[in-house]
């Protein structure tokens, strides 16, 4: 085998390896043997650059930070679907559709994946193009971010057409999201809100480099190509999954719509089941001469419609409201619940948003509210049972003073903000954790509770202090064992040597995180100041 054979050979394993293990859940070889491919093959190609190709699996680890996306207008228009929301609803559209065919047609179903639709565009079996939707005929171009995204295939394989489109949505499973937001909280860093939008941010991020480190999933479910591969939009899915697609399993056809009702129903009893949200059901028209017959009004394909569930809700009592201070200073309202069971968890706290929030629903201590999860981690509380209200219950009246420092708030907008951020403990430590988590100076061994301890022994004000501490005033403090000192210690010393976006990261100025840190950077290196 010559060096360019070794290189192709090389390139089609690891796909095939990455095909079984990412779109297939079905591993085929050991972390390590996958890995020592792909370091051959990394080292092959920095050796003998004339074999680069773009769509190579060594590319998929991310590339250059941009400064924005480019615009690119999509061949097919991006429409979205109608929606529904009830049973009746779906006889009505089963009515409408067989008001415009008089022939026999079957429904496929499909679960309605809640994340960020993509467009991809191949040709000769290459990627070459990933359009968010954008407004519908303009989208951004995030071919290189998508490229990271290991189920998403870079080459095809098979008898696929020579170019076409395929679109679907990305998305964040929920043990991944679960495990993002550990992380987030280890390294002292704010939760995401929800899988969604997660999801969406990652795709956004300039720097292609972090959206490789992201979970990101995708399932493909709308071919769209010049001549049709077959005339049934089920069929055209399992075509597709021969070309190393990751295509839904649970979609199903039926030939009635009571067939569909029952998908319908199935999954909206089951989606906790699943390990990816999902907000709906989508049904489609199977056969692609009648959707073309059907055709699209200005903003909806009419062979195609979205049955959206109800946000899952539960009812139970709140107990007290209390406040909690961000590192920002922003005081966000917290209501404090008899535990309940929703979408699989069991709930103690929902968010109140803010004064206005409380004021619009008139919520009260005592009172039974209607919390909803809407895809976010915290529920939200929705409404209130007036009827169940108690004869002596008082209107909240929002806290005029910080919690915790005892401050006068100050409102901008809708949040109230406590403005004390030089000594306001809460927003004190926060500060500290960001600037020690490991995105920005990476120093180990400081808990809040012992950023807490420095503060109060008065042995730190201000990030800056850090760099005073010596071993005299560690080890007298509870809990600092002579080991853990010497690690902090260290670890405090090593920070001396992290790069200046990460410095800028950590100071956590607002706006500032970690891609425009970097951006910052480069701007001051270009200008040829500072550094
Ligand atoms: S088909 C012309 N199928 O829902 C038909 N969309 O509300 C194109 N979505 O923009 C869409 N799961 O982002 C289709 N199985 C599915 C879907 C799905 C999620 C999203 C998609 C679309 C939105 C419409």
């Amino acid at each position: 085998m010559n060096i360019k054979e070794r290189i192709e050979y090389l390139r089609k394993e690891i796909s095939q390896h990455n095909h079984k293990y990412y779109v297939l859940d079905k591993p085929s070889v050991s972390d390590l043997e996958f890995d020592l491919l792909l370091k051959e093959l990394e080292y092959l190609e920095n050796k003998y650059p004339n074999y680069y190709d773009k769509n190579s699996p060594t590319q998929r680890v991310g590339g250059k930070v941009i400064n924005g996306f480019a615009s690119k207008p999509h061949k097919y228009k991006m429409l979205s679907l109608a929606n529904t929301y009830s049973e009746d609803d779906l006889y009505d559209f089963d009515k409408r559709i067989k008001k415009l065919t008089d022939k026999i047609i079957s429904y496929v179903c499909e679960l309605k994946y809640d994340g960020v639709s993509i467009s991809l565009t191949y040709k000769n079996g290459n990627l070459i193009q990933a359009l968010t939707r954008g407004d519908g005929v303009v989208g951004d171009d995030v071919t290189a971010n998508v490229k990271t995204i290991k189920c998403i295939p870079l080459k095809l394989r098979g008898d696929f057409p020579i170019d076409f489109e395929i679109r679907g949505e990305i998305f964040i499973g929920k043990s991944d999201f679960i495990k993002m937001n550990k992380v987030r909280s280890s390294e002292g860093l704010e939760k995401y809100a929800n899988p969604r939008n997660t999801a969406s941010g990652s795709l956004k991020l300039l720097d292609s480099n972090q959206v490789a480190k992201r979970p990101l999933d995708c399932y493909l479910y709308y071919l769209l190509t010049e001549n049709n591969v077959s005339n049934s939009h089920y069929q055209n899915l399992k075509k597709s999954s021969n070309w190393g697609f990751k295509i839904p399993f649970e979609t199903n056809r039926y030939e009635n719509i009571d067939g569909v009702i029952s998908f319908v129903k199935k999954w909206e009893k089951d989606r906790d089941l699943l390990s990816f949200e999902i907000d709906g059901i989508v049904i489609k028209v199977d056969e692609l001469d009648i959707q073309e017959e059907m055709g699209f009004t200005s903003k909806f394909p009419r062979w195609a419609i979205a049955y959206k569930f109800k946000a899952e809700q539960a009812f139970t009592k709140l107990n007290k409201i209390t406040y909690q201070v961000g590192r920002t200073g922003a005081i966000t309202p917290v209501a404090n619940l008899d535990p309940v069971h929703l979408g699989g968890t069991m709930i103690k706290r929902a968010s109140l948003h803010n004064a206005d929030q409380i004021e619009r629903l008139d919520i009260r201590e005592g009172d039974i509210v209607c919390v909803e999860k809407g895809g976010e981690i915290i529920p939200k509380v929705v409404a209130i049972e007036l009827e169940y209200r108690d004869l002596f219950s008082q209107p909240t009246i929002f806290i005029s003073h910080c919690p915790s420092c005892g401050t006068k708030l100050v409102r901008r907008d809708a949040k109230h903000y406590c403005p004390n951020t030089e000594t306001c403990l809460p927003q004190v430590v926060a500060k500290f954790e960001h600037f020690i988590n490991r995105k920005a100076m990476n120093i180990e061994g400081l808990g809040g509770e012992t950023i807490e301890l420095l503060i109060s022994q008065g042995l730190v004000n201000d990030i800056s202090d850090l760099y005073t501490l010596s071993k005299t005033d560690l080890l007298p403090l509870e809990r600092m064992a002579d080991r853990s000192v010497d690690n902090l210690l260290s670890a405090i010393e090593s920070s001396k040597n992290r790069s200046l976006d990460k410095i800028i990261f950590g100071l956590g100025i607002r706006y500032v995180g970690e891609t425009v840190a970097k951006i910052l950077v480069q701007h001051f290196k270009n200008i040829d100041v500072l550094i």
